[in-house]
């Protein structure tokens, strides 16, 4: 029998690149994507713990997930990823709906944890492993076909005091070059144009084999180096980590997008202290500084918290100031969420009241609001190679596609034109997206 299975990701790219491994691990025991939980025999919840209103959206969706399994008693419900890693059996005794716990790590182990459900237990593995990287796996792709993710690293080695990713995906460790390779030559075969190698650090990606090692600028210029239509991204770099060598290869290679998100968290180097993030304010500015030199028409997007403890007024101007200083092109911004068993949890008060995060937060994004207005504006006139994704979302009429450095692109066109470059010239523009013609 046909056995149906339905996978909804939350958190961040890393956990849609796994969800493709979970598919394509289950697809070995006769699982097939759909996309109707209501047809499903079958539910996974791909899950984030990175700040508590992401683990309260997958608590809401459970209970709206609740009737399905009313109507249909033999419906398996399985947790996986972060959150499942975080608060393992707990799940089990505060959610009666899910049969299964699976950790990020625990993902071969899917088609057993099924079957022990599917025979009326509760399943769960959440072991984390020193040397799991899923290399072998081929992810099987439910996305569009032009734009894939490649996971190169897994887990994360440094331990930025607010954060819970080290200990939801255990210590970090690079994937076999080989593999990686293998996997962009494979995309691009299918038809792919854009490969986004992702890990919480790439800037730390490193393989050592015999005498040789390979660090992250000489993958990605191999990567780039399958085919001059293969665009390759990247993401997440640390400042402490960005290289010189990185930023010269992508300035050498044209296919190397030139977009790099720099997460900068906070402007005042007495909060990046208590935050552990191992750079000070003057040495991010250094690192924006190299970028421009290297590649004056790279964009820099950027992650903010507002709020973390002891944050003064004076520290969130200081924010203020980083940001209008480095122009960001974007920016995902936070309020800071105490995550248990952290560092800052244990050592530090949770000290800046929610109606002040949430002021400071007003502030960065109605900042960042201006500054993403004034780098659209820049491109007004300037002509872009857009590498096009399909229809845009208003009309089909339009199609849309992203700039070299990652800001969406909408102007008419033919939809036989997807997977193709075009170069379009910039004649309006809003906070969020850049509008032109094909020239
Ligand atoms: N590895 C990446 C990002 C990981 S999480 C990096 O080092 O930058 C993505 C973003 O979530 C972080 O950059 C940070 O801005 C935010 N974040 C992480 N923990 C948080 C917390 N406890 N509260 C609020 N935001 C948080
Ligand atoms: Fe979290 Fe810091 Fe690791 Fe990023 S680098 S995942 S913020 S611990
Ligand atoms: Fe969230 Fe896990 Fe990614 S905590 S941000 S899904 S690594």
């Amino acid at each position: 029998m046909e056995k149906k299975l339905y996978i909804e990701t939350y958190g961040c790219q890393m956990n849609i690149a796994d969800s493709d491994v979970i598919a394509s691990v289950l697809s070995g025991t006769g699982h097939r994507l759909v996309k109707d939980p209501g047809e499903a025999g079958l539910i996974l919840i791909n899950t984030c713990s990175v700040r508590e209103n992401a683990e309260q959206r997958v608590l809401n969706r459970l209970k709206q997930l609740r009737h399905l399994k009313k109507k249909n008693p033999g419906l398996i419900v399985g947790l996986a990823g972060c959150m499942a890693e975080r608060l393992r059996e707990k799940l089990f005794d505060t959610e009666d709906l899910i049969d299964i716990v699976a950790g990020p790590d625990s993902y071969r182990d899917l088609p057993s944890l099924v079957a022990e459900a599917a025979s009326g237990k509760k399943a769960m593995n959440v072991q984390l492993s020193r040397c799991e990287t899923y290399s072998d796996i081929l992810p099987h792709s439910g996305h569009d076909g032009i734009s894939a993710f490649i996971s190169i690293t897994r887990g994360c080695n440094n331990m930025c005091s607010y954060c819970i990713v080290p200990y939801v995906r255990g210590a970090e460790r690079s994937r076999n070059p080989e593999s990686i390779l293998g996997e962009a030559r494979m995309h691009f075969e299918s038809g792919f144009r854009e490969v986004t190698l992702l890990g919480q650090n790439v800037d730390s990606y490193k393989w050592v084999s015999g005498n040789e090692t390979i660090e992250f600028h000489a993958l990605i210029a191999a990567v780039a180096g399958i085919d001059p239509r293969l665009r390759v991204r990247f993401t997440t770099s640390h400042p402490k980590d960005l290289s010189e060598e990185l930023l010269k290869t992508m300035a050498e290679q044209n296919n190397i997008c030139k977009h790099i998100h720099l997460p900068v968290q906070s402007g005042s180097s007495r909060i990046l202290r208590l935050m552990n993030r191992e750079y000070t304010r003057e040495d991010y500015m250094s690192r924006i500084e190299a970028i421009r030199r290297i590649i004056p028409e790279c964009s820099v997007s950027t992650d903010i918290i507002s709020g973390f403890c002891t944050e003064t007024d004076e520290d969130h101007r200081e924010t203020l100031s980083l940001m209008e200083w480095a122009g960001f092109d974007f920016a995902f911004m936070f309020r800071y969420s105490e995550r248990p068993g952290t560092r800052a949890a244990r050592k530090l008060r949770d000290d800046v009241p929610e109606e002040v995060k949430t002021k400071r937060l007003n502030e960065i994004i109605s900042l960042q609001n201006s500054l993403s207005l004034r780098s659209k504006k820049n491109d007004l006139g300037k002509i872009h190679e857009v590498l096009v994704e399909g229809y845009s979302k208003r009309s089909k009429e339009d199609l849309t596609g992203r700039t070299s450095q990652n800001k969406v692109v909408v102007f008419p066109g033919d939809y036989r034109k997807r997977g193709d470059y075009v170069n379009v010239l910039i004649e309006k523009y809003t906070s969020a997206t850049l509008k032109g013609r094909i020239i």
